[in-house]
């Protein structure tokens, strides 16, 4: 595995997109700081400082796209959660791909593809993981309740160890869940989604969707129950 190891960008995401032809597959980029860090659905990601974690798997699994791809992002986040168990925390996830710590965001992920005209090139899988926050800076985060890895569990991280730690348990069983998809980690997802049975707003696209959280589809969609008709829902966040 190839890091590329940067002091300060304005995205991994958009530094490993612009440099895709030159990156091998499985390269890692990483940065210290970044400046315009980009979330999903039109989101920013924002930096809270020295210490936290920005960085961007490079992927080139084959020469074409394969729906399998559309559940790395579920994949990084139960890969997430293992780690966050080892600093002693329960971690949850929020469908698709929030982790969470007592109900509050502590990492963002959002995958991009790269094509080139018709022809797949390649993905983009970045992961902010807040790591060193200030309780003042995480309260500054209006639109979501947001937290950080040192503020649950009361002592400073080592990020680069993080990010190592990290890194291994995300290729460890990589190629394993390129060959069986989702319900390779199906068990595991279910084990930590904090949403099921619960009343939930999605927001799909710039509509809001309300309903009950059925169940996980074994390609990790959403089956969303409103007004007693099922809807299995691709795409969307949990508000
Ligand atoms: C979200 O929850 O909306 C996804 C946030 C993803 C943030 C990470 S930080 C590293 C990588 N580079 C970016 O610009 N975004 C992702």
């Amino acid at each position: 595995m190839e890091t590329i190891s940067l002091k300060k960008v304005k995205s991994t995401n958009l530094y490993a997109k612009e440099h895709l032809a030159e990156l091998s597959d499985k390269s890692v980029v990483h940065a210290v700081r970044q400046d315009e860090g980009r979330g999903r659905l039109q989101r920013k990601w924002v930096d809270l400082g020295e210490g936290n974690l920005f960085m961007s798997f490079v992927l080139k699994p084959s020469d074409s796209f394969d729906e399998i791809y559309s559940n790395l992002t579920q994949y990084l986040s139960v890969k997430l959660c293992k780690i966050l168990e080892t600093y002693g925390l329960e971690p949850q996830i929020k469908w698709p791909n929030d982790v969470l710590i007592h109900g509050k965001k502590i990492a963002g992920i959002l995958s991009e593809t790269v094509m080139q005209g018709a022809n797949f090139k390649g993905l983009v899988l970045g992961i902010g993981v807040n790591l060193n926050a200030t309780e003042d800076s995480v309260k500054e985060i209006i639109d979501k309740d947001v937290t950080a890895l040192n503020l649950e569990i009361g002592n400073a991280v080592d990020s680069e160890s993080f990010r190592t730690a990290l890194c291994e348990e995300f290729f460890k069983d990589y190629d394993e869940f390129l060959e069986k998809g989702f319900e390779f980690i199906k068990s595991d997802y279910i084990n930590k989604a904090c949403f099921l049975d619960k009343e939930v707003c999605v927001k799909v696209f710039d509509k809001e969707r309300k309903g009950v959280a059925k169940s996980v589809t074994d390609k990790g969609e959403l089956v969303l129950s409103e007004n007693n008709e099922d809807f299995v829902l691709t795409i969307g966040d949990i508000l």
